[in-house]
């Protein structure tokens, strides 16, 4: 048996898409309403790079078959995302292990620590095999789309004293500071048990960065912004992907620590459910995913409260790189 590990172009649409096929379906395999990033979406992130990024995406093929996949992207003194998948029938032969190696050899120079996520106990067995701890294990919640009528008229309002404002895109530029500072509070907050924590600056630059990349991936991205006395204190994000909008992800929900158990997190994801609704393309949505540490119990209490039910849990395991 001849494994071979070959760098995917990303500009050979075809190979880019059946390497994306092979991720998208070695991550589901046993899995259930899988949400995975769709080939439009695949082919306009690689189309694009990220400016200060950089990305591995290999292939592995055992006797000319196309079996594996690994895909890695880092920023400059940050830990490597990896993520690595063989198709069911080709594992236990060592195409995983051979990937990551290819993958550490091609990041060497960049990047001293990797973090991977898997959704099984053999992710989680060959992780622990090449070195890696865990370091966070988190619900993934799913509640099916539609709601059914009235849930979210049945749930306690914004608490008095609190304005929610909801759009649709890009920020309002009044909000821009607010919604920047905010962004970089959650990533300093968000439970991340034993993995590297990085500073996130509030950065308006990088902000609209992302908006536009988001957008030219095809997704809308609803927004929520709750503020007391004219301040921002919190906000969340869902994001749905206009070309595949049968899955759409509840993203980061954020409330400063000082104003935490009023209900504003309540409020926030309710108003942005009511916006979600407005955009077209989510009369095709079946689901709404969102994941929350194991620890975080106020966020789990939350969700079930809106309908949300474990369907799967994902562990993140980081270790050495070199
Ligand atoms: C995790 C995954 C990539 C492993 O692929 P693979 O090609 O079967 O892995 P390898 O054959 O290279 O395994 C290397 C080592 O990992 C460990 N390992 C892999 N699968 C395992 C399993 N099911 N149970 C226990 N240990 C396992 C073993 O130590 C193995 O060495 P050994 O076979 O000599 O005992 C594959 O199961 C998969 O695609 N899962 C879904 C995607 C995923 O969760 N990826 C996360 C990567 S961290």
């Amino acid at each position: 048996m001849r494994i071979q590990i070959t760098d995917v172009d990303p500009q050979n649409i075809d190979l880019l898409l059946r390497w994306n096929g092979i991720l998208r379906d070695g991550y589901a395999v046993g899995r259930q309403k899988v949400w995975s990033r769709s080939d439009e979406a695949t082919r306009l992130q690689f189309q694009n790079p990220h400016p200060t990024r950089s990305s591995v995406l290999l292939l592995a093929e055992v006797d000319g078959v196309e079996v594996g996949a690994a895909e890695a992207h880092v920023h400059p003194g940050e830990p490597a995302d990896v993520e690595v998948a063989v198709a069911d029938a080709f594992r236990r032969r060592g195409v995983a292990r051979a990937l990551l190696q290819a993958v550490r050899n091609a990041l060497r120079s960049t990047a001293t620590v990797m973090r991977t996520e898997t959704y099984s106990d053999a992710g989680v067995s060959f992780a622990r095999s090449e070195g890696m701890r865990v370091g966070v294990r988190e619900s993934r919640q799913v509640v099916d789309l539609p709601l059914p009528p009235g849930t979210l008229d049945g749930l306690p309002g914004a608490p008095s004293g609190v304005e929610v404002i909801s759009w649709v895109g890009a920020c309002p530029e009044e909000l821009l500071d607010g919604w920047a500072r905010l962004r970089a509070h959650m990533s300093d907050d968000v439970p991340m048990g034993d993995l590297t924590r990085t500073a996130t600056p509030a950065d308006i630059t990088a902000v609209r960065r992302n908006e536009e990349r988001m957008s030219e991936q095809g997704y809308a991205l609803v927004r929520s912004v709750a503020r007391v006395d004219g301040e921002p204190v919190g906000y969340t994000e869902i994001l749905l992907s206009r070309p595949d909008p049968t899955i759409v992800l509840q993203d980061d929900t954020f409330v400063e620590e000082r104003v935490r158990g009023h209900g504003i997190g309540r409020a926030l994801k309710i108003a942005n459910l009511r916006r979600l609704t407005s955009v077209p393309e989510s009369s095709g949505s079946l689901f709404l995913q969102t994941y929350t540490a194991l620890t975080n119990a106020p966020m789990l209490a939350l969700n079930r409260s809106v309908g949300f039910d474990e369907v799967d849990v994902l562990t993140i395991l980081e270790g050495p790189l070199g």
